[in-house]
């Protein structure tokens, strides 16, 4: 018998192989103080709700069992492996010691610590099932838990809030709708209900809750809560057709006093963008947020930056323009009609009826678009409508509404004049 060797070869494959693990970790665009304190947008350990700290300590739990089980088995191992060695040839074909198969001792002993362990994980799994199943009683204290049904599309999600009712144009009233952005109230409960209108999504805000399933015909659901107001960054978890990498999604919580703001604002009709709504509109702010600070007439920056303060370039995107131009806006308004825009997309107290894509009322509000992956600026949003099919290839907008599905024929042409008055039009949609 011969002792193993160190193979150079299987050597250099595992520093490869760990060369490339990290190189993986850095290429996925985390920073690299990121990679080592598992911080950044969509991190699990730092979290910033009661459920999703649930689920990390449940984590941290069978961390720490796993690192014990490790331990005390690699140290016995690693015992056995050197006071039994094979000192001298003879040793090398002596025969084996006494073997200590069949120990009652051992053997009980290991199957209870065994028992031991995974009751050790298993009493706080249970606890923590049942905590985030539904809103616990002493959460609702303050009050009943913000309902909201968030409804997965391929590739996108609607986010509707069945108990705030909006006036609708022709008579009636409907539940507001949004897309892409859910906004909630910080400190409160929010239920969300989970569903599908085709394949099966995942909805998972890493930092606040996650990750339950929205299945066809199944009503799932679940419960968060954000501690503090901030911008949160959510995804689609579970692959849903080509572009699920980039079926995403932000939480906004915001003061309650802001989020009243917000919820008036969000159930007016579609901004009318003529000149006189532009003139008093750069001296009195439609929306004036809490910590918003706008000098009148003040432009806003093309670019926020949203990793220096998401939650701050979302407040910016809520008041009007500066420089709104009310012809071109109503050339938008017009173009939205003929290219047919209307058929899929709501712009309430506006033409737009549709139901296929995000409900667009207030989509000049929201800091993302395509899902959030584009930042909400004119230039990015001219993009987004030239080359949908680029941003997120296989989406309806374009196969289907720009395309006809089985030809492949263009049903209208969009030039870049064309577009930018669209994005006027939208962009005056706050
Ligand atoms: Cu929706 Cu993956």
């Amino acid at each position: 018998m011969t002792r193993p060797r160190l193979d150079p070869h299987k050597t250099y494959r595992f520093a490869a192989a760990l060369l490339a693990g990290f190189g993986l970790a850095l290429l996925s665009g985390c920073k690299l103080a990121q990679v080592f304190s598992l911080s950044g947008h969509q991190s699990t350990v730092h979290v910033d709700g009661p459920v999703a700290q649930s689920q990390q300590n449940l984590f941290m739990v069978t961390v720490y069992v796993c690192t014990f089980i490790f331990v005390v088995v690699g140290a016995v191992l690693a015992y056995a492996q050197i006071k039994f060695r094979a000192k001298s040839e003879s040793d090398e074909h002596a025969e084996p010691p006494p073997q200590g198969h069949g120990n009652p001792f051992v053997e009980i002993g290991l199957i209870a610590a065994s028992v031991a362990l995974l009751v050790v994980i298993a009493i706080p799994t249970l606890q923590g099932i049942w905590y985030t199943h539904d809103v616990p009683e002493e959460e609702l204290k303050n009050g009943p838990a913000i309902e909201v049904t968030a409804t997965g599309y391929q590739w996108w999600f609607k986010f509707e809030y069945p108990s705030e009712m909006v006036k609708l144009p022709a008579g009636g009233e409907a539940p507001l709708v949004t897309g892409n952005e859910l906004v909630v109230p910080a400190g409160m409960p929010v239920r969300v209900q989970l569903r599908t209108v085709d394949v099966i999504h995942s909805f998972w805000i890493p930092k606040l809750a996650g990750k339950v399933d929205m299945m066809p015909n199944r009503g799932n659901f679940l419960w968060f809560k954000a501690d503090k107001p901030g911008y949160y960054y959510g995804q689609c978890a579970e692959y849903c057709g080509e572009s699920h990498a980039i079926m995403r999604f932000r939480v906004i919580a915001l003061s309650a006093r802001d989020y009243t703001l917000w919820l008036e604002n969000q159930k007016q009709p579609a901004r009318v963008a003529n000149a006189e709504a532009i003139a008093a509109a750069a001296s009195a702010p439609r929306v004036q947020f809490a910590s918003l600070k706008m000098a009148p007439g003040e432009a806003l920056s093309a670019s926020p930056q949203f990793d220096a303060d998401p939650l701050g370039a979302w407040r910016e995107m809520q008041k009007p323009e500066a420089g709104e131009d009310a012809a071109l806006i109503a050339t938008g308004r017009k173009l939205f009609q003929e290219k047919t825009c209307i058929s899929c997309h709501t712009v309430r107290g506006h033409e737009g009826i549709g139901i296929t894509g995000p409900d667009l009322t207030r989509v000049g509000a929201r800091s993302t678009i395509a899902a959030g992956v584009l930042e909400n600026t004119r230039e990015r949003m001219h993009e987004w409508i030239k080359n949908p099919n680029h941003y997120k290839p296989g989406n309806k907008m374009f196969n289907g509404g720009y395309t006809d599905v089985e030809t492949r024929q263009s049903k209208f042409t969009l030039n870049d004049g064309e577009i930018d008055a669209l994005v006027a039009y939208l962009h005056s949609l706050k």
